[in-house]
């Protein structure tokens, strides 16, 4: 029989910064309960505002990040695992610097050789260490949650995957034109993140209005990979400012 689950809660607050406020608390009580934690931070602009307030409160002694451990959502393919353009550096420089995360608490994402191989067995990896505890994830205007683009499948796991034509034009901003951007990326599967003890998806600003509604009120499938938050085996906290909520 399938796990019970409980529909979402969704938080609309006034905007960007209170929801950022929001979802730093939420992240903290999760830190600062007890035992250590396995977090995987979404990269994107979404949660810049909430990073920047859990390194202010690190940064006062208010945030206790010893126990924290973080795995990598995605990646993109084709890179130099130097390059300051990797997602893994986007998170060093934004999360895991300012949080005082060091190399040996951090998964990072296989990019070399045998990559689907290299995912299988970091699912298992992580399974065997308890699975994710809280997943702060972001929602792509295509109904993506990591790089699982549509159609990805509930049970999908961490894999190799082609971004979409969607995907390519939000990231063109990152890399001076479309012709730019990576078209090929790694993703943490949606069976693992659905798997999380905890979710808290952050939505912000009104060109998310129509996919935050379509994944929250809509059919749930494999078209909008965000709707299986509704089918999540954990609790789910959807933190979604009035832009977004109301689109205006
Ligand atoms: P954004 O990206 O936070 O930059 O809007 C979200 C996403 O594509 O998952």
């Amino acid at each position: 029989m399938a796990d019970p689950h409980v529909e979402p809660q969704v938080q609309v607050v006034d905007d960007a910064a209170w929801l950022a406020r929001a979802a730093a608390d939420l992240v903290s009580s999760v830190v600062h309960a007890d035992g250590p934690v396995t977090v995987v931070p979404a990269t994107g602009e979404t949660p810049v505002g909430t990073y920047a307030e859990l390194a202010a409160r690190h940064a006062r002694g208010a945030l206790d990040t010893t126990r924290v451990s973080v795995v990598q959502l995605d990646e993109y393919l084709g890179l130099a695992a130097d390059d300051r353009r990797t997602l893994f550096g986007w998170m060093d420089r934004t999360v895991l610097t300012p949080l005082a995360i060091d190399d040996g608490r951090v998964a990072r994402l296989p990019t070399d050789g045998d990559v689907d191989g290299a995912c299988a067995e970091f699912d298992r990896a992580l399974a065997a260490r308890g699975g994710i505890d809280l997943a702060i994830l972001g929602l792509g205007t295509n109904g993506h949650l990591g790089f699982n683009e549509p159609p990805s499948d509930a049970a999908s796991a961490t894999r190799t995957v082609e971004l979409t034509p969607d995907t390519i034009g939000a990231n063109a901003r990152y890399w001076g034109g479309e012709d730019d951007v990576p078209t090929r990326a790694v993703t943490l599967g949606l069976r693992t993140l659905l798997d999380a003890r905890r979710i808290l998806l952050l939505v912000s600003g009104a060109s998310k209005h129509a996919i935050v509604r379509r994944a929250l009120e809509g059919p749930v499938g494999e078209d909008v990979p965000a709707s299986f938050v509704r089918e999540a085996r954990g609790s789910v906290t959807v933190l979604v400012d009035r832009a977004a909520w109301e689109g205006e």
